[in-house]
């Protein structure tokens, strides 16, 4: 678990630097120290201008903003069964999130008790929410032959099917876990893939919400 632990927030702090620099390398070019991007190489710039925003992030009411964010890209644009569609598999994704990373990542021991119901309850939530939200957006993701422009838009499609798959993982290991197909090893190794699969849900759901809200924010 340690070793999950540690991958977990490796991967996690690796996303945070690569999405903001994405975000910079398309900044327009304002002041003198923006002459010093990083595809001019210099990452020491990149650094100072990343570590200048994080106080910015804290900073008037944050979880406003966020809901901002939420409701812009979630609920404000469609049909009302489609607004509790996304809004069922969001929050039951937040929790099912907070709640498995919690045990997994920073307690680093196994979910369990009134938690562990809870999560299993919103698993459904979840299972549900998802397969209908892949109904009824699979034709704004269009892949292989032709795949959509711009750059954003095409990372936005790429994470919105690897949260798909990953999610299609997490409900099947789920139910593999409550049946007694194989021993105690073979139960591990499934919570294991559990994990991993919910690792690849949490990145890919940041990065789909980071390049659908800057598509948006372009489209403005
Ligand atoms: C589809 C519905 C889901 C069900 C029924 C479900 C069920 C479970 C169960 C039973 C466990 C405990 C395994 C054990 O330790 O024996 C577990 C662990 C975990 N789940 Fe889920 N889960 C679901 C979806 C998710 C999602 C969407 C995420 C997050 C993105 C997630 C993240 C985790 C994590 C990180 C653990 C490991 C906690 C630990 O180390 O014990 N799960 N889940």
């Amino acid at each position: 678990m340690l070793l999950f632990a540690f991958f977990t927030w490796l991967t996690l702090a690796t996303l945070f630097v690569i999405l903001p620099r994405h975000y910079y390398q398309h900044l327009p070019m304002q002041s003198e120290d923006q002459r010093d991007r990083p595809e001019t190489g210099s990452m020491s710039a990149y650094f100072r201008w990343l570590l200048n925003c994080v106080p910015g992030c804290f900073q008037n009411k944050p979880w406003k903003r966020g809901l901002k964010v939420f409701r812009d890209l979630c609920v404000t644009p469609y049909s009302p069964q489609e607004k509790w569609i996304h809004i069922g598999l969001s929050l039951s994704f937040l929790y099912l999130a907070l709640s498995g990373f919690f045990f997994a990542a920073i307690l680093i021991r196994s979910l369990t008790g009134l938690l562990l119901v809870l999560h299993m309850i919103l698993g459904g939530i979840f299972g549900l929410g998802l397969a209908l939200t892949v109904l009824l957006r699979a034709k704004e993701y269009p892949v292989a032959e032709n795949w959509p422009d711009p750059h954003e838009h095409r990372w936005e499609t790429i994470c919105f099917w690897i949260f798909a798959v990953s999610g299609f993982v997490l409900v099947l290991t789920a139910l593999l876990m409550m049946l007694p197909l194989w021993d105690l090893i073979g139960h591990l190794n499934t919570v294991m893939v559990h994990r991993l699969a919910a690792l690849s849900a949490l990145l890919s759901a940041i990065a789909f919400v980071y390049f659908k809200w800057y598509r948006m924010r372009e489209a403005k």
